[in-house]
């Protein structure tokens, strides 16, 4: 079955209209759809910005240009990481000053351990669109 046969399929089968889907080797992973949650001009160059979509908190952050969208809560404690200060790719919690890379949602200093989610962004002409999961 080839996976266009197969993402039809889940539709029909839960109704749903999946606009975007990750699919490695022939095996479906994940299956998001694109929600617009932002235009551009709302997340200027080296800030981020708290948006809330489909019962998600997220935090877009505009590096060099790019916008990268993670989750809005820190894994140390639940700091709001949207509020916190973006430099070079990294934004530090407002709570306890753990670090993480925006791209990847790496943590990189102490006290958070654990990575945030990350969530793919597409932009098309001035509005941003994040795949959330159904
Ligand atoms: S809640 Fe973010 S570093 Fe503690």
């Amino acid at each position: 079955m080839t996976a266009a046969i197969a993402l039809s399929t889940i539709e029909k089968q839960f109704s749903l209209s999946i606009s975007h889907a990750f699919i490695t080797t022939g095996s479906l992973q994940m299956v998001s759809q694109l929600v617009k949650v932002a235009c551009l001009k709302d997340v200027p160059e080296g800030h981020a910005k708290v948006v809330q979509a489909n019962g998600h908190e997220l935090a877009l952050c505009n590096v060099g240009g790019e916008i990268y969208c993670i989750d809005d809560l820190c894994t140390h404690d639940n700091g709001p990481l949207g509020e916190g200060e973006l430099v070079n790719g990294q934004i530090e919690c407002p709570r306890h000053g753990a670090r993480f890379d925006v791209k990847t949602g790496k943590a990189l200093c102490l006290p958070a351990v654990l990575p945030v989610s990350t969530y793919k962004v597409e932009v098309k002409g001035d509005d941003i669109y994040v795949g959330l999961p159904e």
